[in-house]
């Protein structure tokens, strides 16, 4: 299939090129050097930056061209996963098929190693070449307001303090869109921005984009219920033991993927602007639902 084809390829690439910036770093404490490495290389579905990339393309940029910027948000994804697996947090064993990274290093550098991916990931974003300054600044105002309080950090907080609450659908709503389409947005946002995508474009591949991103975490939900915890790496039921609220508890697993599947098609629909060059977004958030981790 061209999708998955195209996929593997660019994670492929992402991962090559993920090693290159982590060795650009000199980090003062090898322990710490070795704890951001266990976590960002264990795998993942490197989704953010192959959104990225796939967003350049269509707007008819090169997406490899921005394969840097693309790492930068990987970085800022890991460290969400670091942190959101702390005791402190969901107290999460396992993480992309190994254990976590506090269970391994310890709580305290698992958090340092969260905050050192965080910082390097805005000194890798300004190695993107090929881009003007003025762009560059746009694109870091992007990402830097996703993954702060108005957006992922935001969500992550919400979602935590919604824990044993009874919830609206709206509140629910507003933590996906936080904690999860935020990153997603800024990935693709950033992806048309660098590739010199029109307002009209924009516009349209953020619909897209809020859309994926409530789809994914709807089926993340269900993933968290009736996932294969061999396949998706992290444990199932997490959010039972840590009394969340998500989209299953609050409706049923039947509606939940109704409603994901129905944010799939406002998401295709966002694009009908685009040709053939949009057809990797198409294939992909449909396949989204569907995935099995
Ligand atoms: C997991 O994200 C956390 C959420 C936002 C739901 P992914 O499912 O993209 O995790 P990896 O990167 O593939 O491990
Ligand atoms: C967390 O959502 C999303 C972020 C890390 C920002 P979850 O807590 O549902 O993610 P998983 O299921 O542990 O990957
Ligand atoms: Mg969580
Ligand atoms: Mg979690
Ligand atoms: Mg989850």
């Amino acid at each position: 299939m061209e999708l998955k084809k195209i996929w593997q390829e660019r994670s492929a690439l992402v991962e090559e090129q993920l090693v290159k910036e982590l060795n650009e770093a000199n980090p003062l404490d090898k322990t710490l050097c070795e704890s951001m490495k266990y976590s960002l290389m264990a795998g993942g579905k490197r989704l953010r930056p192959v959104l990225l990339m796939a967003a350049a393309d269509a707007v008819g940029a090169k997406g490899t061209d921005y394969l840097t910027t693309g790492c930068a948000m990987e970085m800022i994804h890991t460290y969400s996963l670091i942190h959101d697996d702390l005791p402190a947090m969901d107290d999460d064993d396992y993480r992309r098929g190994k254990l976590t990274n506090h269970k391994v290093y310890g709580a305290g550098m698992a958090t340092l190693a969260g905050d050192a991916l965080l910082t390097l990931a805005f000194e890798v974003m300004l190695r993107q070449q090929g881009v003007s300054a003025e762009k560059l600044v746009q694109v870091v105002r992007e990402i830097s307001t996703a993954a702060g309080p108005d957006g992922m950090v935001g969500g992550q907080a919400l979602d935590m303090e919604s824990e044993d609450k009874q919830i609206s659908m709206e509140t629910m709503k507003n933590i996906h869109l936080g904690k999860t389409g935020a990153l997603f947005r800024a990935a693709i946002r950033s992806g048309a921005i660098l590739g010199g995508a029109s307002e009209e474009a924009l516009q349209a591949l953020t619909v897209y984009a809020d859309n994926f991103g409530l789809a994914f975490q709807i089926t993340d939900d269900i993933l968290d219920v009736i996932g294969d915890e061999q396949v998706i790496g992290k444990p199932v039921g997490s959010d039972e033991k840590n009394h969340k609220s998500t989209y299953v508890t609050l409706t049923s697993l039947e509606e939940a993927q109704k409603l994901a599947q129905e944010a799939v098609d406002t998401a295709i629909d966002a694009l009908k602007i685009f040709g053939e060059e949009a057809d990797f977004l198409r294939e992909l958030v449909a396949f989204l639902v569907k995935r099995n981790k």
